[in-house]
């Protein structure tokens, strides 16, 4: 039974694609089945594979036209359902449907038994197509890169997720807030820190591991390549694999559960 994660953050420019590519790759260089989905109308998760104008892609499923099995591109080592450029056209065509928050739960229900993780790359905002992906999830992760004010908003993404979890699901979680692009000895970097330590919510939710700035990881999307395949001996490879196995110690199945 498949594991759901969905990476969210209510802005861009935080890691969330970054992070769903190399998190899933890591996943599956230690043999699990992973799907990755792209929830974003800017498809950067895609393109990041090649999946350019894809006629198979999510707004087909949202429509009922396709289902998840119809619309998975099988890679080397995962899977992809890819987004479409005008998927805000499909997210509209849904938003007055009665149940409208739990029609990603509903269209994954059949392919649970095929993975092990199937993770949600959000778009940059809380709007319906986010709230799909909590109602559906089990744990959410969110990156946090440590350049800017990258803090600001978190409230925002807890009493959210909050309401999610009231109302609609009970079982999602808190997986983590990941730090990505964080280098310790930056002020931005400490005062991240601090404002995340300050929030009593939050302060014992930071993974241990953090992703730090690595050009490689930039770069390898536009060669159609995960970190692992770009540059396997990368500091973006071995922090991306570090992250996957705190991941898996905090949050992995054991054989039983799956
Ligand atoms: N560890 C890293 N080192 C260097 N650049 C990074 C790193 N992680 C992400 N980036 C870059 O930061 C930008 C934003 O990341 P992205 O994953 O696209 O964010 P989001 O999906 O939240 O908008 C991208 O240009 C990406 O290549
Ligand atoms: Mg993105």
């Amino acid at each position: 039974m498949a594991t759901i994660i969905s990476v969210i953050n209510y802005k861009g420019g935080t890691g969330k694609t970054t992070t769903v590519l190399n998190f899933g790759a890591a996943l599956a260089k230690k043999n699990k089945k992973v799907l990755l989905f792209d929830f974003d109308c800017q498809c950067n998760l895609s393109l990041s594979k090649g999946l350019k104008k894809p006629e198979k892609h999510l707004g087909n499923i949202l429509m009922k036209k396709a289902t998840v099995e119809e619309s998975v591109f099988k890679l080397d080592t995962f899977s992809i359902v890819p987004s479409v450029e005008n998927l805000l056209d499909y997210e509209f065509a849904i938003s007055n449907e009665p149940g409208r928050e739990f029609i990603t739960k509903e269209f994954l229900e059949p392919v649970k038994d095929l993975y092990d993780y199937i993770i949600i790359d959000c778009p940059p905002s809380l709007g319906l197509l986010a709230i799909n992906s909590l109602v559906a999830a089990d744990y959410f992760i969110v990156p946090m890169q440590t350049e800017n004010f990258a803090f600001i908003g978190l409230d925002h993404i807890m009493s959210a997720t909050q309401k999610v979890k009231d109302r609609m699901n009970p079982n999602l979680q808190i997986a983590g807030i990941l730090l990505v692009k964080f280098a310790y000895r930056t002020k931005f970097s400490q005062a991240v820190i601090s404002n995340i330590l300050a929030n009593e919510q939050l302060k014992d939710k930071i993974f241990d591991s953090y992703i730090r700035q690595d050009i490689s990881v930039m770069e390898s999307p536009a060669f159609g390549q995960t970190i692992f395949e770009y540059a396997p001996k990368s500091r973006g490879a071995k922090d991306y694999h570090a992250f996957a196995n705190e991941f898996l110690k905090k949050y992995g199945k054991t054989k039983k559960e799956a």
